[in-house]
């Protein structure tokens, strides 16, 4: 005898698994099984708060600022409520950058910063040299893709800088810097927005000549280097600087015009330590240029 059918119970069930799954207008699955490619995901050691459950939702709780190529959203990624135990890696929030598609960004900064860097795929660096929707579209996700490589290199030579958790088209998600207690998530401070006293400076100004520096003994420029691109990280007992937004990070020496924006960083960032109450000595734009060839040189 054949086991019965009943195709009603049959969907009756499958509706049930259907509801349990329902994910809300700002849910998603995680990505991160997306990214089963090693270059997909950030570097090693993976930090515990990593969430890489496979039945993690990903919940977006609100855009954090537009940029002129990008914009960052900040991403709650965590197991369902009635699975969390309270170990590590298993609910944190991340900062999703999306490089925005063809008409909505102008890329006009692309050039300078891009010489001397090549695009493997000469189908796509023809479609991006023509400016067709699928090489604007391969240009935004080549963005993403070089602010995650950049993100990684530095966060493995243990530069202040995010860390990148993964990859998936013209999405970049990273660690969120900012606090998250039982008033809401709250994102650090651009160093634009600080005041710091004379104290505060003076450390700040070590850790950003420190970190110019390590650019440069990588053979790198920031190359977008300001008060605005700098955070400061609220979470640890002193808060430190942490430098973002890296994609247009150039090679000081293959590129002909890294010297030149190594110097335009350096300038910025001398300026504003020094509105802010920095030591003249240490903040010569001159000084740090010299340092920063001679580290590369010596090498
Ligand atoms: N990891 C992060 N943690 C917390 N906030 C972040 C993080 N990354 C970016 N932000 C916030 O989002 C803003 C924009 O990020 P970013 O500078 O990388 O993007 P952008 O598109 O280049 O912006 P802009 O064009 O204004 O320079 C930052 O100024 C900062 O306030
Ligand atoms: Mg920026």
């Amino acid at each position: 005898m054949t086991p019965s059918f009943d195709l009603d119970d049959f969907f009756a069930r499958s509706l049930l698994t259907l509801s349990v799954t329902e994910l809300d207008d700002d849910q998603r699955w995680s990505t991160w099984p997306e990214t089963a490619h090693t270059l997909d995901r950030g570097p090693q050691p993976v930090p515990d708060w990593v969430v890489r459950h496979d039945g993690a939702l990903d919940t977006e709780l609100g855009i954090l600022k537009s940029g002129k190529e990008a914009d960052a959203f900040l991403i709650d990624r965590s197991l369902p409520p009635e699975q969390l135990t309270g170990a590590p890696g298993e609910s944190s929030l991340m900062v999703a950058k999306r490089y925005r598609s063809p008409e909505h960004s102008t890329f006009h900064r692309s050039n300078a910063y891009t010489e001397g860097r090549r695009t493997k795929d000469s189908r796509e660096a023809r479609a991006i040299a023509k400016g067709t929707a699928f090489g604007k579209q391969a240009a935004a996700s080549q963005w993403a893709r070089t602010e995650f490589d950049v993100l990684s290199r530095l966060w493995s030579a243990g530069l202040p800088v995010p860390y990148p958790v993964q990859i998936v088209g013209t999405e970049l998600l990273m660690e969120f810097i900012g606090t998250d207690d039982e008033h809401g998530a709250t994102a650090a401070p651009r160093l634009q927005e600080t005041r710091p006293g004379p104290a505060e400076i003076e450390r700040w100004t070590e850790v950003i000549h420190d970190a110019v520096l390590r650019l440069g003994e990588l053979g790198l420029v920031h190359g977008d280097l300001s008060p605005y691109n700098i955070l400061l990280d609220p979470r640890p007992e002193v808060p430190t600087p942490v430098l973002i937004d890296v994609p247009q990070v150039l090679d000081l020496i293959a590129n002909p015009n890294g010297p030149a924006f190594l110097r335009r960083d350096c300038t910025t960032m001398c300026t504003w330590l020094r509105a802010n109450g920095a030591p003249p000595a240490a903040t010569d734009p001159e000084d740090w240029v010299r340092e920063c060839l001679e580290s590369w040189e010596v090498r």
